[in-house]
């Protein structure tokens, strides 16, 4: 696996996530009570994938979207990207495990200058991910360029729970139980980075003028349990006809 050039030593950069590479998977499962797997099934579904298809998964950290994607689409093909190289290392064995090292591809880099093609993937989906990329809309971007039109962009990232009756709850869950909890589990600071970060994420609205701006139509914006996590469904926006003169 080729190792990236410069190390980027931000919070929320593949650097931090090799520090938890090895617990991932059970921290994500015990402080989600592992509702993490039923978003990333609906995030899954919102690809649109067919038989045979082709998707990307951005910020793939441990594989557990590329797996959900073999599982709904056993015959597709997925290609997961991440710059970290310790939670590639976690996702290899779980794909090697499954049997599927034929369908899904590991790959380290960042999701702001992606290596493919333009029009070369039927969907881009980024699970948790898009609030950890320093230049996020060089991301949509690419995500724009490189799926076909009419593929999905797909996003599933944590947000703040704002209203509904148990969004109070959910809220102190999030701020006080969850960094207090993941730096006990993780003996690391990554789960204060994980409160401050979605405390400092755009509201869904605020973010999909965001994915506008970065050249995708977005199609439906579905909070998921009391708003602690939303999915956006996208496609590449249509190109605008010029506008003629005379
Ligand atoms: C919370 S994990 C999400 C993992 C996985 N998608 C899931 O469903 O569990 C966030 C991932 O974002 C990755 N990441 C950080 N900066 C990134 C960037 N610039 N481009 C792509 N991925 C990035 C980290 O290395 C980490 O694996």
């Amino acid at each position: 696996m080729p190792q990236l050039a410069a190390v980027d030593a931000r919070p929320g950069s593949g650097a931090m996530f090799d520090g938890i590479a090895r617990r991932y998977d059970v921290l994500n499962r015990l402080m989600s009570f592992g509702l993490d797997r039923r978003w990333r099934r609906r995030a899954v579904v919102a690809c649109g994938l067919v038989a045979g298809g082709k998707a990307l998964d951005l910020a793939t950290g441990t594989a557990d979207v590329a797996l959900e994607i073999l599982r709904q689409q056993p015959e597709s093909h997925v290609v997961g990207f991440d710059p970290s190289a310790q939670m590639l290392a976690v996702g290899e064995r779980k794909v090697a495990a499954a049997g599927l090292a034929g369908h899904i591809t590991l790959q380290q880099g960042k999701a702001e200058t992606l290596p493919f093609a333009s029009d070369s993937f039927d969907a881009a989906i980024i699970a948790w991910g898009i609030r950890n990329v320093a230049d996020r809309p060089a991301a949509l971007r690419e995500m724009a360029r490189v799926v076909r039109p009419d593929g999905r962009v797909v996003i599933l990232e944590s947000t703040e729970p704002r209203s509904g009756l148990l969004a109070p709850g959910a809220r102190f869950y999030l701020h006080h139980v969850v960094p207090r909890v993941g730096a006990w589990l993780s003996r690391e600071k990554a789960y204060r980075y994980l409160q401050t970060s979605i405390e400092a994420f755009p509201s869904p609205l605020d973010f999909s003028r965001v994915m506008a701006d970065a050249g995708l139509e977005v199609l439906s914006i579905r909070l998921q349990t009391f708003g602690v996590c939303t999915i956006f469904e996208a496609r590449p926006a249509p190109l605008q006809p010029a506008q003629g003169g005379s």
